[in-house]
């Protein structure tokens, strides 16, 4: 496997640092024509103008011409569910006669829907769909992907999502890297019906140690949401997961406004996730504690739910991330293309803006801004090659995969 790679001639965009960008360097982005990177092992080891050296075939080292296209680090999708059993095509088919998100969650489908086939699935068909999923994003410049738990909500079902992550991590021939959250208060679980807080404290006491022991996840998230869990719940639970050195993420004001940003801010997470309804005080609540705010349009797009508030969000000094959302229910779509459409158009998030939610701000939604989401000497060799010399084409070709080539740890895969 040649992890040694030279790619020169390219137009080289990308977000420079270690930490997300907020506000205003969301627009800063390096442009830098007639660019060439090297990668070493599978690490950026130059990143500059061309060199005569570089340019010279090196022994070891594969190259490739970007005739002048636009070279972008790999995405990184920071939120997604993308290990799950079964499917729930019907309920798109209900949302379009009128019915809502809850209110089929509230009459026992949804959430715990996914959670009975699950519980069913082989590890070995879990990983199997995943890869599906994984593929074609690929194909769409994903080079780092999160993935949550969640769709047990029991002990063994719960370990068996996050062991199928670890599993596709371990693979040398893998496409992505998977950052693995716990997400076991996605839902409540029908054996503790009526009983929320018993099962916070199943998880605070039985899951969250055991998680961290096997190493398994990274970061852990809850549904904070009316119906769901309680702000107080959420609270409880990820200043534990804090307490174990787990990052913090929450599923938050996604079908109202109920709080979800303002705790992000006042446990200062990694992330808070949706924000369809985020309230002014919440926002400024992640500005100031540097919550990287994680919209996922396509969720509002299938949901028929209003886009949440990105410019606004940005210009009172947020950093934003753009993410797919990916899982069987709300939103079964990976699509990177259509994520950057609808984030222009519908959140008036300038191209710029898009690119470093999409690459640094995502990084830094999952604890990694300081080995991927930029291109830069020291990181991982992670690289979109779009078909283009202009990064237009992300929006302009709309909905549409404007990718030529997804290089992950400088290996070209498509
Ligand atoms: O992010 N809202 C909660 N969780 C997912 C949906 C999961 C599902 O419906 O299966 C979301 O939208
Ligand atoms: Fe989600």
């Amino acid at each position: 496997m040649n992890n040694n790679l030279i790619i020169k001639n390219a137009r080289i965009i990308t977000p420079l640092g270690t930490s997300a960008l907020k506000g205003k360097e969301m627009n800063q982005l390096l442009d830098l024509t007639g660019g060439t990177v090297k990668v070493t092992d599978g690490v950026i080891t130059y990143a500059g103008p061309s060199r005569p050296t570089c340019e010279e075939p090196e022994e070891g080292y594969e190259i490739l011409d970007a005739e002048g296209r636009v070279l972008l680090p790999g995405f990184i999708d920071s939120h997604t569910h993308l290990v799950f059993g079964g499917y729930r095509p019907e309920e798109f088919i209900w949302r379009m006669n009128g019915e809502s998100y809850m209110s089929i969650m509230q009459r026992g489908g949804g959430i715990v829907n996914t959670v009975h086939a699950t519980r069913e699935a082989t590890p070995e068909e879990l990983k199997c769909k995943a890869e599906w999923f994984i593929d074609v994003m690929s194909r769409m410049g994903v080079t780092t992907v999160e993935g949550k738990s969640g769709y047990g909500l029991d002990r063994d079902t719960e370990l068996k999502q996050l062991e199928v992550m670890r599993s596709i991590n371990l693979s040398p021939q893998r496409k992505v890297d998977i950052a693995a959250t716990f997400l076991g208060a996605h839902a409540l679980p029908p054996e503790y019906q009526g009983r929320a807080d018993e099962y916070i404290d199943f998880l605070i006491h039985e899951m969250l140690p055991l998680v961290r022991e096997k190493q398994l996840a990274e970061n852990c998230d809850i549904f904070c949401e009316q119906g769901v869990f309680t702000v107080a719940q959420s609270r409880r639970l990820l200043q534990a997961a804090q307490e174990l050195g787990l990052g913090a993420k929450i599923h938050a004001d996604e079908i109202v406004s109920f709080g979800g940003a303002e705790l992000a801010g006042e446990i200062k997470a990694l992330s808070a996730d949706h924000l369809l309804h985020a309230s002014d005080t919440g926002i400024r609540a992640m500005a100031e504690n540097k919550v990287v705010a994680t919209l996922l349009p396509l969720t509002a797009f299938t949901l028929r739910e209003p886009y949440a508030r990105g410019r606004d969000m940005i210009d009172s000094g947020c950093a934003v991330a753009l993410a797919t959302d990916l899982n069987p229910g709300s939103c079964c779509s990976g699509s990177i293309p259509l994520t950057f459409a609808l984030a222009c158009l519908y959140m008036h998030l300038t191209l710029e803006e898009a690119i470093t939610a999409m690459t640094l701000n995502g990084a830094a939604a999952l604890g990694y801004a300081h080995r991927t989401g930029s291109i830069e000497v020291g990181k991982q060799g992670d690289f979109v090659l779009l078909d283009t010399d202009t990064p237009a084409v992300l929006v302009y070709y709309t909905g549409m995969n404007s990718v030529q080539h997804t290089i992950k740890g400088g290996r070209i895969l498509f």
